[in-house]
């Protein structure tokens, strides 16, 4: 019989030279995570996958009304592994009395989702700038929940994490973190100014990736995973044109449905991706390759 192989890289726990001959399952069974922002357009969606993975989930936002798509994600995982939390991202101690809750409720949390964030969507009736007249409050704003929020999260769940050995952080990027948004996108919609995507925007979702690297490196040893997943354009209520247009500039020719989006979000946040740390996973259907 040949000699077994002696595997340094072999996971924890795992016999030298033995490999798992199927891919794993996610299984969240038992962990809690945290999800900011959970009451929005993909707060619902990253809930929904994390609670249909087994985790207790505790979603933190601005109110503490259930909006019907998790309500729907209760019905089908139980009401009983979700806690909603009022708590502004831009307020340490309301994250900081978050945390309190989530640990005596479901315990220690072992996921975060960075997922709270605002933008500005074209919209015939939303307000607009000139770049020059952009308030210096509306782009402060966008870089103190987006940035500043998902690093104070960091620092209070993040921190317990490390204090403990063990999590993983998704931090929720853009793809406009890495690319600028094409004005051509946006041209036929008829808004004087001219719609225009806040600059603080892509800013803001380039200091989550760093940030990201940041908190890998940081806590790389104390086993605190720490990745950003970038979706890029989303469906959910553009108009026709819009959906044209940034098809035609998408390698794949579409936008993304959300339940693509629950796929990646569960590798990152799972034992899937266990030695995948300071990276950002882009979910674009190739919308940065060309
Ligand atoms: N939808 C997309 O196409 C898309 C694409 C790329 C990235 N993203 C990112 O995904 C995340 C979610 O996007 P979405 O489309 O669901 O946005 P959304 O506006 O529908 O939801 C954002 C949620 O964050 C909450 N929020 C805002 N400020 C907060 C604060 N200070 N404290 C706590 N909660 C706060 C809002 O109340 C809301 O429920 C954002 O970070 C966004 O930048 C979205």
């Amino acid at each position: 019989m040949a000699a077994q192989k002696t595997d340094d890289t072999a996971a924890p726990g795992t016999a030298p030279g033995a490999a798992p001959d199927v891919a794993p399952g996610v299984d969240l069974t038992g962990r809690t995570a945290v999800v900011t922002g959970a009451l929005g357009r993909l707060g619902p969606v990253w809930a929904g996958a994390l609670l249909g993975a087994g985790a207790r989930v505790v979603g933190l936002d601005l109110s503490a009304d259930v909006p019907a798509p998790l309500d729907a994600a209760l019905d089908r995982h139980g009401h009983d592994r979700f806690l909603l939390l009022k708590a502004d991202v831009t307020e340490r101690a309301d994250l900081a009395a978050a945390l309190a809750e989530c640990l005596s409720t479901f315990g220690p949390p072992t996921v975060l989702v960075n997922n709270a964030g605002i933008d500005q969507p074209p919209s015939a009736d939303g307000e607009s700038w000139r770049f020059g007249d952009i308030p210096g409050e509306v782009s402060a704003g966008i870089l103190d929940v987006n940035a500043l929020g998902t690093l104070r999260a960091c620092q209070v769940f993040g921190t317990d994490m490390a204090e403990r050995g063990h999590g993983s952080i998704v931090n929720i990027g853009s793809l406009y973190a890495g690319m600028a948004p094409d004005p051509r996108l946006y041209e036929h919609l008829a808004q004087d100014p001219p719609f225009l995507k806040p600059p603080a925007y892509g800013m803001s979702k380039a200091g989550v990736c760093a940030l990201s690297r940041y908190l890998a490196a940081l806590w790389g040893r104390r086993g605190v995973r720490v990745n950003t997943l970038s979706p890029g354009g989303v469906l959910g209520g553009q108009d026709r044109r819009f959906r044209e247009l940034f098809g035609a500039r998408t390698p794949m020719g579409r936008m993304a449905d959300t339940t693509e989006l629950t796929g990646p979000l569960l590798f990152l946040a799972s034992d899937l991706s266990g030695y995948v740390t300071g990276t950002e996973l882009l979910v674009d259907g190739g919308y940065s390759c060309w």
